[in-house]
């Protein structure tokens, strides 16, 4: 069975995170975003993946090489400038001759395949989509079905009022190789707003499948935060010891440190006296963490450097980062990589720094 997985998008929403690698190579757990997605499809024995890529292939491909280390096959197609969701399919058409999942590379879901494939089957679709509730859909384009589960209507960001239903495409699709045949060739075009709704109109078979199971994208910063403290606190179904400590090979964790989980530690990090890291958390390899400093609910990427008596709470901060001595990192804030924040400061509330604010980095470096 093929899978294409479309992950060529700028990811601009989760800035800076995405200015140095695609969006879905952030790491989740401190394991990039995609390698989750292949062990979960390959726990639906789906091994032969390709890859639509645009921003960044290289990082994505010099990790993964033909994928043979990861259990799977991965071949890597191209486009320049982006085709859009169905743009980037018809791109790879060659590739495609008999029916195959389509998803969109930042969903994380424990959502059921197997079951997906058999009402596809059933239903005689062409196109199958999954979808997911979500709890304000006029933000949304939600997909209104017959009693049989047959689409009738996509309605973008409906009113309050007019919202029928809560189900949102949920980024996840079967697809019929003759659909292909309705998407033009080497020009933009999305599932979503073109392709679908043309199949509906035309009367083709395209049905929903609902789906409680979780969904989530990771296509903000405050939903990367929070698959993060979904997986950790066991929502999911892959499961992550709930008030677990997993610390990943060699460490230096002082006596006096204070670790409460549920949180992972990566490999070869540095852990003062009196620190105290609460769960949920993770920090990634080579970190260190200075005396008196506190991490509450926050994600550290890799080679990060935290001075003394720092406190950082609800927060992401990513790769060679510097926070000084005494500073603080408040609530919902992201650093992008290689920030510098000098002694002593305070990162109010949601604040975004990256390589867009340089003048913070120069006024503020040690
Ligand atoms: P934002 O810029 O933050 O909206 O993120 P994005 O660029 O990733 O767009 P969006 O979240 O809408 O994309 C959903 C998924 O489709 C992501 O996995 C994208 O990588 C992927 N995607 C979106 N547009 C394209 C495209 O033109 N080509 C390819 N190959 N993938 C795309």
């Amino acid at each position: 069975m093929k899978a294409v997985i479309l992950a060529g998008g700028e990811g601009t929403r989760l800035r800076p995170l995405t200015l140095n690698r695609p969006k879905s190579m952030v790491p989740i757990l401190n394991r990039p975003f995609l390698e989750h997605m292949i062990d979960y499809l390959k726990g639906y024995n789906i091994d032969d993946i390709i890859l639509a890529l645009c921003y960044l292939p290289g990082y994505i491909q010099n990790y993964f090489g033909d994928g043979s280390d990861f259990g799977v096959r991965l071949t890597y197609v191209m486009e320049d400038p982006p085709l859009g969701t169905a743009g980037a399919v018809k791109n790879i058409e060659q590739h495609l001759d008999e029916t195959f999942f389509v998803f969109n590379g930042d969903i994380f879901t424990d959502l059921d395949l197997t079951r997906m494939m058999e009402f596809h089957q059933e239903m005689g679709a062409k196109v199958t989509i999954a979808l997911t509730p979500v709890e304000n859909p006029s933000i949304y384009g939600v997909v209104e079905a017959d009693a049989n589960s047959r689409v009738e209507r996509f309605i973008e960001k409906p009113s309050p009022d007019a919202a029928t239903t809560n189900m949102i495409n949920a980024g996840t699709y079967i697809i019929a190789p003759e659909v292909l045949e309705s998407i033009p060739a080497e020009s933009f075009c999305t599932f979503e707003r073109e392709v679908f709704p043309m199949l509906v109109e035309t009367g083709e078979p395209v049905y929903s499948h609902p789906s409680d199971a979780y969904w989530i994208d990771i296509g903000s910063h405050e939903k990367y935060l929070k698959l993060h403290y979904d997986l950790l606190r066991g929502k999911t179904a892959k499961s992550f010891p709930s008030k677990g400590i997993r610390v990943d090979g060699d460490c230096d964790i002082h006596s006096q440190a204070e670790l409460k989980g549920p949180l992972i530690i990566g490999t070869n990090c540095v852990i003062g006296p009196r620190v105290q890291v609460k769960g949920p958390s993770v920090i990634g390899p080579n970190c260190q963490i200075g005396a008196d400093s506190l991490i509450d609910r926050a994600v550290v990427w890799k080679n990060t450097r935290l001075g003394q008596a720092v406190s950082a709470r609800g927060c992401v901060i990513a790769e060679n980062v510097f926070v000084g001595d005494r500073s603080q990192i408040m609530q919902g804030s992201v650093l992008g990589d290689n920030v510098v924040v000098g002694a002593g400061k305070r990162i109010e509330r949601d604040t975004t720094l990256g390589a867009d604010n340089p003048l913070f980095q120069l006024s503020n470096a040690l």
